[in-house]
């Protein structure tokens, strides 16, 4: 099994990494080859709505004709068995960077037209975690939004997420007095640990073979 690890946190050691850290360690005790890439490396922008993918004989019929950084990474993604990838949650969204890669992976493999099947070679199980400051339950939407259509376009897509997570080593530093210091730190201690464990297990089940 291959499987390509995608972290949208420009923090490569922080909540989104970490749980990503996570489930590409289970994704490994399941005997799969892990590749992790971090996204804020590469040099790349998002769909620019250029419309190659869908030009009738085009030679970038069905793939993102852009050249850029993410070019590599989008065959990847294409080519694995498994995709993960995390994010924190930037105003109510992924990051941008996460953005710019869902934009370029998915709009490539579908058409306008009447039978609407995507045209990837073949289904890609996925694997999201998000992590956020708001309260478990508040994104459920958007979650579930991104599920539906990766669900779609590319395979078989589950997510798990982190809520009220620790965005600061030291709040003290910083202008963040509307945070509950100690129920944070309390939360980073007993819950981030179970989000963890969540996202090693959804990485090994995603990884296991059926
Ligand atoms: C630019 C920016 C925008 C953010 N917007 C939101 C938001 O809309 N909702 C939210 O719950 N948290 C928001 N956060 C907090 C992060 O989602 C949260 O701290 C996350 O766990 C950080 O992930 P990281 O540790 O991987 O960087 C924002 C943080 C930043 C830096």
């Amino acid at each position: 099994m291959r499987v390509l690890a995608l972290n949208g946190s420009a923090r490569k050691e922080w909540n989104s990494a970490t749980m990503l850290r996570y489930a590409a360690k289970g994704a490994k005790e399941a005997g799969a080859e892990v590749t992790l890439i971090h996204l804020y490396d590469l040099t790349y922008k998002g769909c620019t709505g250029c419309h190659s993918c869908k030009l009738l004989d085009g030679k970038s019929f069905g793939r993102c004709a852009m050249k850029d950084d993410l070019t590599a990474v989008l065959t990847q993604a294409i080519e694995a068995d498994v995709l993960l990838m995390s994010s924190p949650i930037y105003f109510n969204d992924v990051t941008g960077m996460l953005r710019a890669f869902l934009e370029r992976l998915w709009f490539p493999a579908i058409t306008y037209e009447k039978e609407r099947r995507p045209l990837y070679p073949k289904r890609v199980n996925v694997g999201m975690i998000f992590t956020t400051n708001a309260p478990g339950g508040f994104y459920t939407a958007l979650y579930d939004g991104l599920k539906q259509t990766s669900q779609w376009i590319i395979g078989d897509t589950e997510y798990v997420d982190a809520s009220e997570t620790l965005q600061f080593a030291d709040y003290s530093k910083y202008a963040a007095s509307v945070f509950d210091v100690n129920a944070r730190q309390k939360r980073r201690q007993e819950v981030f640990p179970d989000d963890c464990k969540k996202a090693y297990e959804m990485g090994k089940r995603l990884a296991t073979p059926k």
